[in-house]
């Protein structure tokens, strides 16, 4: 069975999709946290964001992997290194949707994710699984809220992360992000016509899963 979970930045996919994976007894794969880690590397070998073809070809040549911890926490590997905390930095979050938006970095990532998705009974999260990696996922949400309410969450989160942000910087971020992710040509971030859409604005998290529980069950 595959859930698939889109939705902007902030919208509580990922805390969600991982609750719900764990309660499932699912595989949780944040197919964000490939692009990010694919993000690191282009920096660490200092590739110029404009150069397209070197980014394809890192693409190409990289081992992704995910684990879910038995604790639910998620490590993402990147040749063999672990790298789940560098990829949350903001001179990632930054760069990776203009990394992102490359078609062949994302033929890349997309046989990834699914041999990952057709191990096992999955949960997915991103931009783009309803429409593109799982267009036949057995349920499909699309998880929104208020931009504002977006902004304070992903505030919160960071600075759990001790990060040192601003409500400035995440709301450009969160622009930014947004406009990329949606506008680009090749799988934007959109609601799957037979996606279930659901607006977190006002409710907790628990709710939230609670919901997708009683509609996956
Ligand atoms: O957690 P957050 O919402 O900040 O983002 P993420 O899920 O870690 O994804 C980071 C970026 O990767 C997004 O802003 C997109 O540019 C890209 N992404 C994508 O293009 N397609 C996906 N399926 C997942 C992420």
């Amino acid at each position: 069975m595959i859930i698939a979970i889109d939705g902007p930045a902030g919208a509580g996919k990922s805390t969600i999709s991982k609750i719900l994976a764990q309660k499932l007894g699912f595989l949780y794969i944040d197919t964000g946290a490939m692009y990010r880690a694919l993000t690191l590397k282009a920096i660490e070998e200092k590739i110029d964001i404009q150069n397209t073809s070197r980014l394809i070809e890192i693409a190409q040549n990289t081992v992704i992997d995910l684990k879910n911890n038995p604790d639910s926490s998620l490590k993402i590997s990147l040749d063999g290194r672990d790298v789940s905390r560098e990829i949350r930095h903001p001179c990632i979050t930054r760069l990776v949707s203009d990394i992102a938006k490359i078609k062949e970095v994302r033929q890349s990532m997309l046989g990834l994710q699914r041999k990952l998705g057709r191990q096992r009974d999955s949960v997915l999260d991103g931009r783009d699984i309803g429409t593109v990696v799982f267009p036949d996922a057995d349920k499909k949400f699309y998880l929104d809220a208020d931009f504002s309410t977006r902004v304070q969450r992903r505030y919160k989160e960071l600075k759990e992360l001790g990060q040192s942000v601003t409500l400035n910087d995440i709301e450009h971020d969160l622009r930014n992000r947004d406009t990329i992710d949606s506008m680009r040509e090749v799988a934007p971030l959109k609601k799957a016509e037979d996606a279930i859409y659901i607006d977190t604005t006002n409710m907790a998290v628990e709710q939230v899963v609670e919901k997708l529980l009683s509609i996956v069950r």
